[in-house]
């Protein structure tokens, strides 16, 4: 058996997704920007999935941008805003981000900004005390990882927007973990800028959003030709623009089932691990509410997270580890540091992440083997 729980990763591209762009790499093959017919539908598709965009997530489809990916739009919003607003010099984000963000405001750093990284608590959330505290009239930017990559954690948005929008700051979310897993509504969301990318929700790898709120004062990244309403240029990806469009279609209209089933799973393999005895930590908040649907992260004791996965991995068990290696260490990752993993376990942490296709029959066969690898390694 394969089982794949690496979907916090990336996902396959669904079947519907993959026959809706196939006629955009074949007959339908023009550049939108030509005036012949070819170039036209190719526009009208381009125009169409923006506005489709927009009315699921209630926005105005000119605040809609496609990207190449999720990190393209995080530096867009982070370096954008920086290019065009050099009266603040202070930037907030924080310790648990994507290194997507991380490494632009470090970037950023060398240009002279300050930045601010906000603590979190054991469970990933962000000290929103902190947050007032640090936020100012310098303040340019606050930039907050919606729901983390690894531990699953979903902020409160609803607080931290209020403290931006009261400060008169602008807000960045990073939602590339959210859209699709959980309902995101982005006029109630009040950020001025969210980042979204395809691949996490069945869609290719290589296409992403930005949402930009109407106002914004954003400098371009991508200069050249006068695409994406002239805010980033680049012949316009039709297929996957079309399929990531198509990708939020089916699964916002299957997330409410979605969040049931892979909440129920995740319940079934943690009381696995229990009933076996298996001495683990769940890292990041309970299963529900507060924590991405399908995320599994847990540390193990006394144990290399390397030989679990390497064991896995021989049963067809596909997951990732909770640490960052180069050729000479290998470190625990900065989320499970800032969270505070009590050093014997933090060696062993494994992401698991349940997806839209997985079965029942898979999340039983991996704990199976799961708790078989534990019992032997220890
Ligand atoms: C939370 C988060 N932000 C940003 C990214 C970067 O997205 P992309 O792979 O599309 O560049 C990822 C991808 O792992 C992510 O999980």
């Amino acid at each position: 058996m394969k089982v794949y729980l690496d979907n916090a990763s990336t996902t396959k591209v669904s079947k519907e997704v993959y026959e809706a762009m196939k006629p955009y790499f074949e007959e339908e093959f023009g550049n939108p920007s030509s005036l012949h017919n070819k170039g036209i539908s190719n526009r009208k598709v381009v125009n169409s999935s923006r506005k489709k965009i927009a009315s699921m997530f209630n926005c105005n489809h000119k605040e809609i941008h496609f990207t190449s990916c999720g990190t393209e739009s995080i530096n867009w919003a982070l370096k954008g805003l920086a290019f065009s607003n050099n009266a603040k010099g202070e930037i907030i984000t924080t310790k648990v981000e994507h290194h997507a963000t991380l490494h632009t405001v470090q970037f950023l750093e060398k240009m002279g900004y300050i930045i601010h990284y906000l603590d979190v608590d054991k469970e990933g959330f962000i000290d929103i005390k902190q947050l007032s505290t640090l936020i100012n009239d310098n303040t340019l930017v606050v930039s907050v990882l919606m729901a983390n990559n690894e531990i699953g954690t979903i902020q409160n948005m609803e607080e931290i927007s209020k403290i931006c929008f009261d400060a008169s700051t602008y807000l960045h979310v990073d939602a590339v973990q959210v859209a699709c897993h959980k309902e995101l509504d982005l006029s109630e969301l009040n950020a001025d800028l969210v980042s979204f990318s395809g691949h996490k929700f069945n869609a290719p790898k290589g296409i992403g959003i930005l949402y930009i709120k109407h106002g914004t004062k954003i400098e371009n990244l991508l200069h050249g030709g006068q695409q994406e309403q002239d805010h980033r240029a680049g012949t316009e990806n039709v297929p996957y623009i079309v399929g990531i469009t198509k990708a939020l279609e089916v699964g916002l209209r299957q997330i409410g089932n979605y969040e049931k089933t892979l909440d129920s799973y995740s319940k079934f393999f943690i009381d696995e691990l229990d009933n076996a005895g298996i001495e683990y930590i769940l890292n990041g908040p309970q299963i529900g509410e507060h924590r991405l649907p399908g995320n599994i992260n847990l540390s193990f004791k006394d144990l290399e997270g390397s030989d679990i996965t390497y064991y896995l991995n021989k049963y067809g068990i596909y997951v990732s580890t909770g640490s960052a290696c180069d050729s000479e260490s290998i470190e625990p990752s900065h989320v499970l540091q800032a969270i505070k993993v009590p050093f014997d376990y933090i060696e062993a942490s494994l992401r698991f992440s349940i997806g839209v296709d997985t079965t029942f029959d898979e999340v039983k066969y991996a704990s199976e083997k799961l708790i078989e690898i534990i019992n032997e390694l220890k």
